[in-house]
């Protein structure tokens, strides 16, 4: 496939969300083209999953729970991923399977056999090119986290997870990491938002060149006069 699937994962409260849509207007700004997407939902049906799977009220199974961000996941990657990487985009998703080997294996305690056997299935072993995990301490999490919720009042089902079972998912994104040094890389996420993002965009870069992909700059995406972006320096 001759675009790129960059995935982004960590903890709920990580920062990885805000930094997707930081990359995703500097690669748009630089004319390429880009995808964003996320799981659960990011398809017209994985909306509608992701409604149910992030209900505060809802009472979910794990064994249901793992299957519906399966289900999710097998819609993503043959109405979504697949076309739109066949097709030459970079795909931005905020999550993939990573986050089932994190959150259903290590939080939920599901056995690692299990948990690739689903993950293939899902994906049909479409695996990204390159994943960023954002990597904060569980207690800046969980503050970060109670922070959005008092702001917007917002709140899902996994924010009433405590601190012992989000230590396993980050302990085990950790491991992916080490396992996978190609693919993986850890961000240190606990600066500010602007530090993040600059080393976001030194990991990205450099990968996107690696791999011959260059932005296709036009008047269309160049930023109105006066409000060009800093050169973010790549070194
Ligand atoms: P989000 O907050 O990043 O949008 O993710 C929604 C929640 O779904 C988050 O708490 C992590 C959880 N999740 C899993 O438990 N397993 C998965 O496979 C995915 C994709 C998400």
């Amino acid at each position: 496939m001759a675009g790129a699937f960059i995935t982004f994962e960590g903890i709920d409260g990580s920062g990885k969300s805000t930094q997707l849509r930081m990359l995703a207007s500097v690669l748009r700004l630089g004319g390429f083209e880009t995808v964003v997407t996320r799981e659960p939902g990011g398809t017209p049906l994985g909306k509608r999953l992701r409604t149910a799977l992030l209900d505060a009220q809802a009472e979910v199974d794990p064994l249901a729970e793992l299957l519906l961000y399966a289900a999710d996941r097998a819609q993503h990657v043959r109405t979504l991923l697949r076309p739109a990487l066949e097709t030459s985009h970079i795909v931005l998703s905020d999550r993939y399977a990573d986050a089932t080997v994190a959150y259903q294996g290590a939080g939920r305690g599901f056995t690692p056999e299990l948990i690739a056997e689903v993950v293939e299935l899902a994906t049909g072993g479409l695996k990204p090119d390159l994943t960023l995990i954002f990597d904060v301490s569980v207690a800046e999490c969980l503050m970060r986290t109670k922070r959005r919720e008092a702001n917007d009042q917002s709140k899902d089902r996994l924010d009433g997870e405590d601190v012992d079972f989000y230590a396993r998912v980050r302990d085990r994104y950790l491991e992916i990491a080490a396992a996978e040094p190609e693919r993986v890389r850890v961000v240190d996420a606990s600066g500010s938002v602007e530090e993040t993002h600059t080393k976001v965009i030194e990991i990205v870069l450099p990968f996107l060149e690696a791999r011959g992909i260059v932005g296709q700059p036009s008047e269309q995406n160049a930023p109105p006069t006066g409000t060009q972006p800093q050169k973010t320096p790549v070194n």
